[in-house]
């Protein structure tokens, strides 16, 4: 599938095509800043009764064509195809014209966009699902229990941190996967330089359900209640801050699964506060689409998508996916601060105030400067989130927790000790 478009890499036709009424949103899409607020108007966004599922259907209302993706072999579902060639043939403008599309279909497009053909080295693919299984069955001796964000436990196998793991394991083939030109421009293409990756294997099974529908990393992994405390500027840049992916390692055919998507839908601006409630789920499964992939075939879209990985419904076909996230280079500190010397010298008074003050003003303060307050990056098969959290513990929740049971400096020591032991690679 996907192999029959030619490779285009004209400019697009000087005449416009029809236009219809949702041409205006086309040409003036709706998307970035228009929740900033304006002098007057909160800085947090409201509560999620303003939320409006009717507001979203018309952003998704909205069809892409091959007039605003001339580069694109098809579009299939509202979703541009692009048949790659191979990378070494591309001139450095070529390279560039295909940066500025994908950008523009992440950013205002249907935020979503299949690279066929990304890996075309069947053998090698089949090679590293060798590999994955080899480190499914070491782990499955292990019987450790994993978390696994969105999904019920059990139906699917999943390597989290499969990009170490790969590495470790065989690095002939790690090294041939990885240094897939075509990765970098894609990776670049939304987030520029010095991007960082990672990577997660799902394997669905026959009979595996769907996921529900979600937005990801990282304002997709807060509870409504977080997302609620982040200012609107964040809900914006949260998308510009990673690029999700998905490399398809066997074929997966509709029956299997792929993945649902909505495409429009990262441009709808309260998107983090809404994908829970009862009605957006429901337009969601009433609205998705999918398309099927072939072994080797990428999937790249912008983390702010309404998603959700599909039903395995075939008799046979293990689902296969090596899933990328790809980091940008922001959004880490200019200087390393190692908490555990600080906690170690300061304990005594740190202790003393919170047993004079309790949970006042500054002993919070205190305790949002010391230690780190996300839990990310870490080990998510070590350092696993508590039931009914999505994220794992961090820093300041362990030193919350040993100021309230009143820890002894070797006591709190030892905890953060063991949280950087289970956060560790
Ligand atoms: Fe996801």
């Amino acid at each position: 599938m996907h192999r029959g478009g030619s490779w285009q890499l004209h400019k697009k036709e000087a005449l416009p095509p029809p236009r219809d009424e949702l041409q205006p949103l086309r040409h003036t899409p709706r998307t970035t800043f228009e929740m900033l607020p304006k002098a007057a108007t909160s800085r947090l966004l409201p509560a999620s009764s303003t939320l409006s599922v009717q507001t979203l259907a018309a952003i998704c209302s909205r069809k892409a064509t091959k007039a605003d993706y001339p580069l694109a072999s098809s579009i299939a579902n509202n979703i541009p195809i692009y048949d790659l060639p191979k990378f070494s043939g591309l001139s450095p403008s070529q390279r560039s014209e295909l940066q500025n599309e994908w950008y523009q279909v992440l950013l205002h497009g249907p935020g979503v966009f299949v690279t066929a053909g990304l890996y075309r080295d069947k053998a090698l693919l089949d090679e590293v699902n060798g590999v994955y299984a080899s480190i499914i069955e070491a782990e499955k001796r292990n019987a450790a229990a994993k978390g696994d964000h969105f999904a019920a436990g059990g139906k699917n196998d999943r390597i989290w941190n499969s990009f170490s793991k790969h590495a470790l394991a065989d690095p002939k083939s790690f090294v041939a996967y990885y240094s897939n030109p075509y990765l970098a421009l894609v990776s670049s293409s939304w987030l520029g330089p010095g991007y960082r990756v990672t990577a997660q294997v799902n394997n669905v099974k026959p009979g595996g359900s769907p996921q529900e529908c979600h937005r990801d990393y990282h304002l997709g992994f807060q509870s409504q209640a977080a997302a609620a405390q982040f200012p609107r500027a964040a809900h914006l840049s949260s998308q510009f801050l990673t690029l999700q992916g998905g490399v398809a390692h066997v074929d997966v055919p509709l029956e299997t699964g792929p993945t649902r998507l909505l495409p429009y839908s990262q441009t709808y601006e309260e998107g983090y506060m809404a994908w829970r409630e009862a009605e957006f789920k429901a337009y969601f499964e009433a609205n998705y689409v999918t398309v099927p992939m072939g072994q080797g075939d990428g999937l790249f879209f912008n983390p702010a998508l309404f998603h959700a990985a599909g039903a395995n419904s075939s008799a046979d076909v293990n689902r296969m996916v090596n899933l990328l996230q790809i980091s940008s280079a922001f959004g880490k500190t200019m200087e390393t601060i190692e908490t555990a010397p600080v906690v170690e010298r300061c304990w005594e008074e740190m202790g003393r105030m919170y047993g004079e003050q309790g949970w006042s003003d500054e002993v919070e303060a205190l305790l949002g400067a010391v230690g780190e307050g996300y839990p990310f990056p870490t080990n998510l098969d070590k350092n696993q989130p508590e039931p009914d959290e999505l994220t794992p513990p961090s820093e300041q929740s362990v030193l919350r927790k040993a100021l309230k049971n009143g820890l002894s400096k070797d006591e709190v020591m030892e905890a953060l000790r063991s949280l950087q032991a289970k956060s560790r690679a």
